[in-house]
């Protein structure tokens, strides 16, 4: 669990933000990332210090009450910490991935962030032997208000071309992440869960056939309906709901002591991923995407083929197995579904807010990304 010091504290207190706490929020951890070496930067003058206040009151405003703005200042400068670990190798990478200080301000938007996920969570049922665990976790998915998410339906029966391209490039940062959050949940398991693991990753590299791994065929997408791979761009494109998400399973999956929160949370993607998608799919075609080329959709038709298979095998093969072990953790399990529903709805709301929006522009101003 989360020490709720640095959020609760600040939650309780009225909220004064120094007006340029948000700007020396923004421009220390940005300036302290792009360094060779941050702490050595942070370490001349007060700018250690200043970032920790600065942090301090953003993710207070942020967590409080409604202030999308600092909660997305946040959740972007947590994307950019959890990337120091995830980035493809290249020559001439910075020192930052071992920052003590940026450890720390990390350390710090967790915990504000961590307890206020942990607030709205609700009822999660107790005491749950190893064997109910799958029928809890699939009626805690099923009675969430974001199951069957409008945003599906209205893709299916209503969106335009548009729209339905504008939820492909906000889909993009998980759906290219996906497979080093496999990679990152195969560290240290238990030798009797492996197997379940290693075939999610298997069907993530198109089971051995590269025109099939999961990537490609999203990128055979992309370049289908000719949208620029611009990973940055499309980070930039999201609210603090996508944001949210994608932090959300990289706070899991990055954590040691958060794997059974992880486990849990993956199980709920797995088992939402069919029916949505069989749903965008119908929409695609109403509106001639890949109607020309089917094979354009096979990102989306191959989830809805193997991750109906994903759902059951992760809770009867990776779960069940592991609470046998450590019965105590059921509840645990429980709060990661919990959050990863919880911050699904928000970020299936934002999507339907922003294709309405988009559908009320000029048909010339969609889509740029
Ligand atoms: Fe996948
Ligand atoms: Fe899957």
């Amino acid at each position: 669990m989360p020490t709720h010091s640095a959020g609760v504290a600040d939650v309780r207190s009225p909220i004064h933000l120094a007006p340029n706490a948000a700007k020396t929020f923004h421009d220390l951890s940005s300036l302290a990332l792009e360094r060779d070496d941050a702490d050595r930067w942070l370490a001349e003058g007060p700018r250690a210090d200043d970032l920790r206040h600065a942090a301090r009151q953003v993710c207070a405003l942020a967590f409080s009450g409604d202030h999308p703005d600092a909660r997305r200042d946040v959740h972007h400068v947590l994307h950019r910490l959890y990337d120091l670990h995830l980035a493809r190798p290249v020559p001439g990478m910075t020192r930052n991935q071992e920052s003590v200080e940026l450890l720390r301000l990390r350390k710090q938007i967790e915990q504000a962030w961590q307890a206020w996920e942990h607030n709205r969570i609700g009822d999660v049922p107790e005491n749950l032997t190893p064997d109910a665990i799958g029928g809890a976790i699939k009626a805690m998915w099923r009675q969430h208000a974001g199951h069957n998410h409008p945003v599906f339906e209205f893709m299916r029966t209503e969106a335009d071309r548009a729209q339905i391209i504008k939820y492909f490039t906000t889909d993009y940062a998980l759906n290219m992440r996906f497979y080093d959050l496999i990679v990152l949940s195969l560290l240290g398991i238990d030798e009797d869960v492996r197997m379940e693991v290693a075939g999610n990753f298997w069907d993530e590299m198109g089971q051995g056939n590269a025109a099939r791994t999961h990537v490609r065929l999203y990128r055979d997408l992309l370049d289908y309906l000719g949208i620029e791979d611009n990973p940055a761009a499309f980070v930039d494109a999201l609210g603090w709901e996508g944001l949210g998400g994608y932090n959300l399973l990289l706070y899991f999956a990055l954590n040691r002591r958060e794997y059974f929160r992880s486990i849990g949370a993956l199980a709920i993607t797995e088992l939402s991923d069919p029916d949505q998608y069989a749903k965008l799919i119908e929409g695609c075609r109403r509106v001639g995407i890949g109607t020309d080329r089917p094979s354009v959709l096979d990102y989306y038709s191959e989830h809805v083929e193997v991750d109906a298979l994903h759902g059951d095998g992760w809770i009867d093969n990776v779960i069940v197995p592991v609470l046998r072990r450590y019965p105590d953790q059921a509840r645990a399990v429980l709060e990661g579904a919990a959050m990863r529903l919880n911050t699904s709805k928000d970020y299936w709301d934002w999507q339907l807010a922003e294709m309405r929006l988009l559908g009320k522009s000029a048909p010339d101003a969609v889509a740029t990304l």
